[in-house]
This record gives structure tokens, C-alpha cells and sequence, in this order.
């Protein structure tokens, strides 16, 4: 696992979106898996930009998010798909056929879910996974006691999850508490992982999962199983490291 330190959230964010814009360069046909979630907004700020300088192209890339609300369509306002188009897909060149997120609003969600992790498959599994640090340790939504070699499935959220992510909704009743995600299996056949995270309330779950033992009382803690890691922390998330 390596692990970069930056002063600043910002310099943090421009090493992310670096790396994801070198990837694409050395590989334009690259399978991307990409995260939601306020971390990820600097990111894709980022490679908007590099974008619109021509510096980067994602034209031929594929995209398959981590996660999405069950129950929510694509065109809910805090529905993943929304997010995705809003911060990122609408502007950069990325083809919204080979955009994918796992579908919401289907009659059969496990069935949905077993598809997704199929198309995962089917892709050549993700060059490159993107990911943000719940304050509980999970990454997409497998929560604390997930198993580590899970696929892609349905997940109860947490209390504590559906507290972090009520900010996006009208009210905490609002937030949904079943979400497909990718498992902790799929997100570890990908190639390379980055993990971002940055603030104090990251400090304490980012010691754990680097310094801590594996244990799925800390799903991201696997991470240090994985033999192309690297995990970006701003100064504020790496303050409680050793
Ligand atoms: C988002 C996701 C989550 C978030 C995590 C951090 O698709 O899967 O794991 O990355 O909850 O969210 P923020 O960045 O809002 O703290």
C-alpha cells in the first residue's frame, strides 16, 4: 500500500485526478470504477478541467460506478446516475453508452445486481477503481462486517451512513436503506486502486485501514491485501497515523 500525504485537500484532489488522467493516457480504452460522494467532487472538478484543456480524453474509456440507492430512478435528484451526470459525465466526452451504474428502481433488485457484477466481469474487470473512506471504514457501501470476498449485491445501510449522506436529501427518513454495491471481492480484482480521503473526521478510519488489522469490522482495512494501492490523505486524515 502506498500511501501519499498532502498538505491541502486541494493538492490532495490534484494527485487523484492525476493519476486517473495518466492511466487514460497510457490506456484511452481503460475500465474505470468510479465513486460518488462529496470527496469525489474535487476529483471530477479536476479532470473537467483537464478535459477542457485538452489534456485528457475520456471518449473511449468505460465507467462502472460503485454503488446506487435501491428504489431510486436515474433521474432522482440524489440518485448516483444524477450525481454522475451533474459533476462529471455531461462534461467531459465520456459516451453515455459505456457509462454504467447499477440500475435502482428495478422490480428485482438482486437480480440487478448479479447482471452488474456479470457486466463487471464481462469488461475485463476495472483497470482502475476510484475510491472514497467512509467514516465507518466502508468503501462503496460495504459496511462494517461485510464479507471481504463479496460481490456485487444488495446492502443495508447503516445509521450512521444514511446520517453522513442525509445532507443530499430533504430529510434523514428520505435517504434509502438498501443500496446495490460492489462487492469487496469486485473492487479487489481491479488492477489499481486509489483511495481518497481528506478532513479530521477521516483521521481515525484512515489509521485503521492502514495501520490496522484486517478485519471486515473495517472493510477498507483489505485494501492492504491489494498489490497496487494508493491511498491519497490530506494532512487532516493522516493525522492519526503512527
Ligand atoms: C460512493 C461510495 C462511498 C463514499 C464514502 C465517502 O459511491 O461508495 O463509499 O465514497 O461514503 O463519502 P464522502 O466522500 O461523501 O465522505
Amino acid at each position: 500500500m502506498k500511501v501519499l500525504i498532502y498538505q491541502t485537500q486541494a493538492a490532495a484532489a490534484d494527485c487523484v485526478a492525476g493519476l486517473l488522467a495518466d492511466r487514460l493516457a497510457h490506456q484511452p480504452d481503460a475500465v474505470l470504477g468510479l465513486a460518488t460522494g462529496g470527496t469525489m467532487e474535487s476529483v471530477y472538478d479536476r479532470l473537467i478541467t483537464r478535459y477542457n484543456a485538452g489534456e485528457m480524453s475520456m471518449g473511449k474509456a468505460q465507467s462502472f460506478n460503485l454503488d446506487e440507492y435501491v428504489g431510486l430512478k436515474p433521474d432522482h435528484a440524489c440518485s448516483y446516475w444524477h450525481y454522475m451526470r451533474e459533476k462529471l459525465f455531461n462534461h467531459v466526452d465520456m459516451r453515455p453508452d459505456f457509462a454504467f451504474l447499477p440500475h435502482g428502481d428495478v422490480a428485482d433488485a438482486t437480480q440487478e445486481a448479479d447482471r452488474y457484477e456479470a457486466a463487471i466481469a464481462a469488461a475485463g474487470d476495472i483497470d482502475l477503481q476510484l475510491l472514497g473512506l467512509g467514516a465507518n471504514g466502508h468503501i462503496g457501501f460495504n459496511e462494517p462486517t461485510s464479507s471481504l470476498t463479496s460481490h456485487t449485491r444488495i446492502k443495508t445501510l447503516t445509521r450512521s451512513t444514511r446520517e453522513a449522506n442525509a445532507r443530499y436529501f430533504d430529510a434523514f427518513d428520505d435517504v434509502p436503506r438498501l443500496a446495490i454495491t460492489m462487492g469487496i471481492g469486485t473492487i479487489m480484482r481491479s488492477d489499481e486502486i486509489v483511495l481518497l480521503a481528506y478532513g479530521e473526521g477521516k483521521a481515525e478510519v484512515a489509521a485503521k485501514m492502514i495501520e490496522g488489522p484486517i478485519s471486515a469490522a473495517c472493510p477498507a482495512s483489505i485494501l492492504q491485501m491489494h498489490r497496487k494501492v494508493t491511498v491519497v490523505l490530506d494532512e487532516a486524515a493522516a493525522s492519526s497515523l503512527a
